[in-house]
């Protein structure tokens, strides 16, 4: 057994969770009028009440136990300050300096003896410059007409956050179009590029390492779409930009390092929305929101390093995860905002939290014996009702699910707004509270139903109830609330990966399907019959052979 599941803090735990088998929220909430206010938490205007919980205080308090037991505190604040707490990389975790570079008073945050604030802070001025350039149309491309349509080309971290925050923040964009392509898949590159007129665009390279195969197969055809209408290489510096770490390779694909915005390999991929990775998010929004956007995450990181376990966010958060994931043994998560801006919010955390704590592996090398991260899914609210509510409601499985609304839209449009809060609301209600026999028979007596089509009917029209949810409700979303939001969730998975012991910021795991497929890619351009497989691979890319 591991340290950890020998812990007190644990056993205590997992006696706790014996002994409670039956808690029924209904039960919690008849007997204790004042749950909603005991079990929920604020930051300004951001709610987060997760009353509907299969918890008690004295889970709660159990919980907290086991997160000081981690030392998740002094995680945390060795991670603020800058220490190499990646182990397997040997790198600091940083995306918070990045938002703390707005906070012209912050004090120094030193990786290896040198603060990087000052160069964070360089770097985003030198993105104003550009993007404000672009944005008033100053920045001519070669054909002499200003800049209107922007492509975003990268993958994984370098694409799902620019992307998820250009669309939540859509209603603050300016007249520039965003695009993004990320995929291999060719359909991804020509779809895109179909309506564009390259005198007009301007491409972004946004790879950390640029080195992933996706982004710079992609980054090279798009330069040859870009060079047949533009003839003169010469012209690639008035329309391709990279964002990178690194400088030698952006300069081998032919990108002027005058044309790169640079980060550091303290950022890592799926945190990096906050660096110069965001500068499509700044091309679309403007400095201010994209400084708002900062200020924001700020605010959170301030609140997640201030506020006292038991009032914090971040915090509360990823212990019900750990009460669900290791003592209900519920390997599932949901994510469901009520908001159509938040579509790609599913995504983007999908990355987050699953390439971040879907490790089997502790931070010495163990393999570990209790569940790490769980699976996410999800997606937008009412969409979803219409299509995987059924389970979430009947199923056999209980899957503890995150609502998320802000109370005003950008959009507002008759009843439309408040007709969405009202599912919102009722849904987690309806998955507390349930439909029990007596409910749901009352209500077939009353639909004038004779008593054998009701004895025949009545399981199906029954709900168990007791599904856990949090409700996260803000005022509306703006880029400072985006900003919280998003870092509420980074710091929900930090915690989590602490409590589980693991690195939450390496990613070996994406390596070996890399691997094999650089292999198979020669074994493709031969065209010769494959035998190096297993008879299933051989026989997939003999049947390939055969078709092509
Ligand atoms: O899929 C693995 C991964 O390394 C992610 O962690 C990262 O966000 C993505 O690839 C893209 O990497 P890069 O920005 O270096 O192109």
């Amino acid at each position: 057994m591991s340290a950890l599941t020998q812990s007190a803090a644990w056993q205590a735990l997992l006696a706790h969770h014996a002994a409670n088998r039956q808690l029924s929220m209904r039960q919690l909430f008849g007997d204790d009028p004042q749950r909603f206010r005991r079990f929920s938490v604020r930051l300004d205007d951001m709610l987060l009440d997760y009353s509907k919980n299969l918890v008690t205080e004295q889970t709660m308090a159990l919980l907290f136990a086991l997160a000081r037991q981690a030392d998740v505190e002094g995680w945390r604040d060795r991670m603020l300050a800058g220490e190499k707490i990646n182990c397997t990389e040997h790198r600091a975790v940083l995306h918070t300096a990045l938002r703390a570079a707005v906070d012209p008073q912050h004090a120094p945050i030193l990786v290896d003896g040198r603060d990087v604030l000052p160069g964070v802070r360089s770097v985003l001025e030198k993105m104003r410059v550009f993007s404000e350039s672009v944005r008033s149309g100053a920045w001519r491309g070669y054909g002499g007409k200003a800049i209107t349509d922007v492509v975003n080309i990268g993958i994984g971290g370098s694409f799902l956050g620019p992307l998820m925050v250009c669309e939540a923040l859509n209603s603050y964009s300016g007249s520039l179009k965003t695009h993004f392509v990320s995929n291999i898949d060719s359909t991804d590159l020509l779809e895109k590029l179909e309506p564009l007129d390259p005198e007009t665009t301007l491409f972004i390279v946004a790879s950390k390492t640029f080195t992933t195969q996706e982004t710079l197969m992609n980054a090279r055809s798009a330069r040859d779409w870009f060079l047949r209408s533009a003839g003169d290489v010469k012209h690639v510096a008035k329309h391709f930009v990279a964002l990178s770490t690194n400088a030698k390779e952006v300069t081998a694909f032919g990108i002027d390092t005058a044309n790169m915005f640079e980060f550091s390999d303290w950022v890592g991929g799926r945190y990096s929305l906050w660096s110069a990775i965001g500068l499509s998010i700044m091309l679309a929004v403007g400095m201010d929101n994209f400084e708002e956007l900062l200020r924001g995450a700020h605010e959170m990181d301030v609140h997640f390093s201030t506020a006292p376990l038991e009032q914090n966010m971040p915090v509360i958060m990823a212990l019900l995860g750990v009460w669900y994931n290791n003592f209900h043994e519920i390997t599932k998560q949901a994510l469901l905002p009520y908001d159509h801006a938040l579509e790609h919010f599913v995504p983007y955390f999908q990355q987050a939290d699953m390439e971040s704590n879907g490790k089997r592996v502790d931070r010495n090398g163990v393999p570990v014996d209790y569940s790490t991260g769980p699976i996410l899914w999800g997606g937008v609210g009412t969409n979803g009702q219409h299509a995987y509510f059924q389970i979430l409601h009947q199923g056999t499985q209980m899957v503890p699910a995150d609502f998320i609304a802000s109370v005003q839209t950008h959009y507002p449009l008759g009843e439309h707004h408040a007709t969405l809060l009202s599912n919102f609301f009722a849904q987690t209600e309806a998955l507390m509270r349930g439909k029990n026999e007596a409910e749901a028979r009352a209500e077939l007596q009353a639909a004038g139903m004779d008593e054998g089509a009701i004895a025949a009917l009545l399981p199906h029209k029954v709900f168990e109830g007791n599904k856990p949810t949090n409700s996260i409700l803000f005022r509306q979303l703006t880029p400072r609330t985006l900003g919280r939001l998003i870092a509420l969730y980074e710091h929900k998975i930090f915690v989590q990966g602490i409590i589980w012991n693991i690195n939450s910021f390496d990613q070996w795991g994406v390596e070996l399907g890399k691997q094999l497929a650089s292999h198979i890619q020669a074994e493709l351009r031969s065209g010769a019959e494959i035998t190096a497989h297993d008879s299933s691979t051989n026989g997939l890319i003999a049947h390939y052979n055969a078709l092509k």
